[in-house]
């Protein structure tokens, strides 16, 4: 699948069953409530993007929140059959415009230092590192750190 043929929804609180099953599929030891989701999604602060293929099915996520001038990626993700094909640039950039449509200067996020995938993704998006947390993520076999990166959003 090619980012071509890809539709960028802005979504809402009622389209959280959605992204609870996008999240689910993306992220299978750390599924989120779908009460949750609604509560993160909501205005003015809440940010929720999906992508839709040419089917009009969904194929990806992102959420984040802006707090005054900071705004945060939540969680990203494109469904495992979807992946290199450009859907999570997409969404990365749609998070970057819609934090700045809200007001922030700067975008952050966390990422566990062993998921190449998305700090590659994310370095090639304008990301640089700004701080790290031992020890954040739990994986079966131990603890992961995680890197606190950073986009900027003024003059970019
Ligand atoms: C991270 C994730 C969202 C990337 O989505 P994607 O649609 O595959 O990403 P893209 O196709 O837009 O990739 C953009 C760039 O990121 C990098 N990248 C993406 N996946 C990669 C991988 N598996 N290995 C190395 N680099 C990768 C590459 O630089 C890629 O550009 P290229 O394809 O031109 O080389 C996806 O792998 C995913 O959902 N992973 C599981 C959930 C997750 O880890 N989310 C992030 C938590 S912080």
């Amino acid at each position: 699948m090619t980012a071509a043929a890809i539709r960028l929804h802005p979504a809402g609180p009622l389209e959280a069953g959605v992204v609870a099953a996008l999240q689910q599929a993306c992220f299978p030891d750390d599924p989120w409530d779908e009460a949750s989701i609604a509560t993160l999604s909501s205005p003015p602060a809440g940010l929720v993007v999906i992508a839709l293929d040419a089917l009009d099915q969904p194929v990806g996520f992102v959420m984040a929140r802006v707090a005054a001038e900071d705004a945060e990626i939540l969680a990203i993700g494109v469904l495992p059959q979807a992946r290199r094909g450009g859907i999570g640039r997409l969404l990365v950039e749609a998070a970057v415009g819609g934090s700045r449509d809200l007001g922030a200067t700067a975008l952050f996020l966390e990422v566990a230092e062993d998921n190449p995938a998305a700090w590659t993704l994310y370095k090639a998006s304008g990301f640089f590192s700004v701080g790290r947390r031992p020890g954040y993520y739990k994986r079966a076999d131990g603890r992961v750190a995680a890197l606190v990166l950073r986009r900027n959003l003024e003059g970019a």
